[in-house]
């Protein structure tokens, strides 16, 4: 089957109308962006990048990008109520809004998707400033979640025009964080199709996996799940839709907290989990952990590996094997007070799956969570 994939990927990439190079940056609307900022420098070790706000002739808002290796996250926030994304970041908590995509050309990105139904969050617009000119267009995804696509290849600044280089005198350590692995979304009841006929037909992606109840679901939290990627493998976007469970399913907590679907994790990777994992940990980022039991039956079901288990077992580092090699995963508990937005950190040592060896013992680490919150 993975031969399959590769070959229906290499053909679809020939014609496809939207080529993606990948991640450009992920912006969060968010109650406070200074701190926002400050949090993920401190736990996340990104760098300062750049400012915008009315010192740079920016009126209703204040943005802060952060960088690590190719991984850029931007925290926007209102300075005054009665706007979008004041009535965003009521609505929703602090969350995702855009899952910004790199592109050759933003024109036709958004002329080739709205041709196909999307629905347009921004025409093609041309920002400039002495550091050269950026392409920026935009079109709605599931909830108000937006996908922007940037067109920098004439752009030589610190992020984009409207911003200025942010420089600080405090700097932390990098995390070995490098870039967006994977963005999952989830979906109300009975959504999940629509949103893959979306990625189809608008975005030209394929669905490369699905995951029913039967594969996901413990006692309590069942979901559905599809994974959908594009053409050349840059861009994957899971989709899921809460199950009829028992009772709860975590899907359906977030759907109630975040107000709507909306995203539900970023994926970031890392080429030495172990250190990065250590490093966050170290830093006051929290983890979910699974039953030292996990690891009992690890090398069995696995095979062998490269780490050490011990390590593994005390940070609470997650494997998992396909055809193509395997994975070491970790999800952090919600990042915010409500149960919503949370990160996975992931290093792929050839497998290119999602971890569904991990689900049961994952999805019961998140039901104890939701119980201690009430929600189950
Ligand atoms: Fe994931």
């Amino acid at each position: 089957m993975p031969t399959q994939l590769a070959t229906a990927a290499t053909v679809h990439t020939q014609n496809d109308f939207l080529p993606l190079q990948g991640t450009d940056y992920v912006e969060f609307y968010v109650g406070n962006a200074k701190q926002a900022a400050h949090f993920y420098k401190t736990a996340f070790g990104f760098q300062s990048l750049a400012y915008a706000g009315p010192e740079t002739g920016v009126k209703d808002r204040a943005s802060y990008a952060v960088r690590q290796e190719k991984l850029t996250f931007v925290f926007t926030t209102p300075l005054r109520a009665n706007n979008e994304i004041a009535d965003h970041v009521y609505k929703h908590g602090d969350g995702v809004k855009m899952l910004a995509l790199r592109v050759e050309d933003a024109r036709s990105a958004w002329e080739e998707t709205t041709q196909r139904g999307a629905r347009s969050f921004m025409e093609p617009k041309l920002l400039q400033d002495a550091d050269g000119e950026l392409i920026m267009s935009g079109i709605y995804t599931y909830g108000e979640t937006v996908h922007l696509f940037i067109e920098r290849k004439n752009y030589r600044g610190a992020f984009m025009p409207g911003y200025r280089a942010w420089t600080s005198h405090y700097n932390p350590t990098p995390t070995g964080l490098l870039y967006v692995d994977h963005s999952v979304g989830n979906v109300g009841w009975n959504q999940m199709n629509k949103w893959v006929n979306f990625y189809e037909e608008v975005m030209g992606f394929r669905n490369i996996l699905s995951f029913d109840d039967n594969d996901i679901s413990t006692e309590y939290s069942a979901l559905m799940s599809k994974v959908m990627s594009n053409g050349n493998g840059f861009v994957k976007f899971p989709i899921n839709e809460p199950a009829e469970g028992k009772k709860k399913s975590q899907v359906e907590e977030y759907l109630d907290f975040y107000n709507g679907e909306g995203c539900q994790h970023v994926a970031l990777a890392t080429s030495n989990i172990v250190e990065t994992v250590t490093a966050l940990r170290d830093r006051g980022v929290e983890f979910l952990q699974v039953p030292t039991s996990y690891y009992d039956e690890l090398q069995d079901r696995v095979g062998k590996i490269d780490e050490d288990v011990t390590p593994l077992k005390e940070l609470g580092i997650l494997v998992d094997r396909d055809d193509e090699g395997y994975l070491l995963q970790i999800f952090t508990k919600p990042v915010e007070d409500r149960p919503t937005l949370f990160f996975e950190i992931i290093q792929r040592k050839g497998a290119k799956s999602f971890g569904k060896g991990n689900f049961k013992a994952l999805f019961e680490a998140i039901e104890r969570e939701q119980e201690l919150r009430g929600n189950l």
